[in-house]
């Protein structure tokens, strides 16, 4: 399924990632399996990562244009007896396609994904995928980057792990965050009680806390894709005060529509002509220390 991605550094521009993508197709959960929050401006997904498989999805890509920025997200099937082995064999496959990975370990609708973000599983996983993209990277002449995606629902000392690890293993990039289990201050109860991942503006602060805690533990030089709950370009602008480099959205087309990345791009433009700013780059982190303040 495709998201759009927007620069927020010199130019600006918007391109898509797909996924995930697991080796082997497979049907997710039963549906339903989406729900809007109206009142709310969200979503409750439990998919539970429905796809044709890497074949099908490579396929589809190499009849795209190659002028497109396209990220490919990677993913375990959920019966895999070697999870590790399925990131790996995503990089194998994808490699002459993607302009960049993501390695997702952070859904909660795979059981046990979430794991991966423990230090020393994460140490090994990172390990297996960086040795098969510079495997592919030797014969190809190209580094495709590998970014992380994790969970907004992490402790501090979840937090902790995944930085040592990124910062020790050279990690590319992180992406912050995935979904949410918290149910906190939604107004439809009803569909509250339905379990998946909640994502939308509800999602927003959550994740932008996160976002930021990362940025202190990582330093200033880790490229940060913020997402979660991105609906305008203030929110937008605010994940770049907060830590990020780049942003992603999602959830917040379902309300505004697709023409919400072209209408991000004018109004980051707009921001920067009135505040008389080269690129929106230059108020990266400037709020960094408020959010990384706040409680998840
Ligand atoms: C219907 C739906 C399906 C999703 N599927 C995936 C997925 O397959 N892989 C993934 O990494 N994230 C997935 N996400 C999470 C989004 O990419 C994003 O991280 C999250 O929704 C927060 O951003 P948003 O508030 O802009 O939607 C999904 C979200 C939704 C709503």
């Amino acid at each position: 399924m495709p998201r759009y991605r927007k620069h927020c550094c010199g130019s600006v521009s918007v391109s898509p990632e797909i996924g995930t993508v697991t080796p082997k197709p497979q049907t997710g959960n039963d549906k339903p399996r989406i729900f809007r929050l109206v009142e709310d401006e969200a979503v409750i997904n439990r998919l539970g990562f429905n796809n044709e498989g890497h074949q099908a999805a490579l396929q589809r890509l190499k009849s795209c244009a190659r002028s497109t920025m396209i990220g490919v997200n990677i993913g375990a099937n959920k019966d895999s007896a070697d999870r590790i082995a399925d990131y790996v064999s995503g990089i194998h496959a994808f490699y002459g396609v993607a302009r960049y990975f993501t390695a997702n370990i952070s859904s909660p609708n795979t059981p046990g994904l979430r794991d991966l973000q423990a230090r020393e599983s994460l140490a090994a996983l990172l390990s297996a995928v960086f040795a098969a993209r510079d495997d592919e990277a030797a014969k190809a002449g190209i580094r495709v980057p590998v970014f992380l995606k994790i969970a907004p629902d992490l402790t501090e000392e979840g937090m902790d792990d995944i930085a040592a690890v990124a910062l020790e293993q050279s990690l590319d990039g992180l992406i912050v965050s995935n979904t949410t289990l918290s149910r906190d201050g939604l107004h439809d109860q009803q569909q509250a009680r339905e379990s998946g991942g909640l994502s939308g503006k509800p999602l927003f602060e959550k994740s932008t806390i996160v976002l930021a805690k990362m940025r202190k533990r990582v330093g200033p030089d880790l490229p940060i894709i913020g997402v979660g709950g991105v609906s305008s370009a203030a929110t937008a602008a605010e994940k770049t005060r907060a830590g990020a480099n780049l942003v992603q959205l999602y959830s917040c087309m379902v309300y505004e529509g697709p023409s919400l990345p072209g209408k991000i791009v004018r109004g980051l433009s707009a921001l920067c002509d009135r505040e008389k700013l080269t690129s929106i780059s230059e108020i990266r982190d400037s709020r960094t220390n408020y959010w990384a303040g706040k409680n998840a």
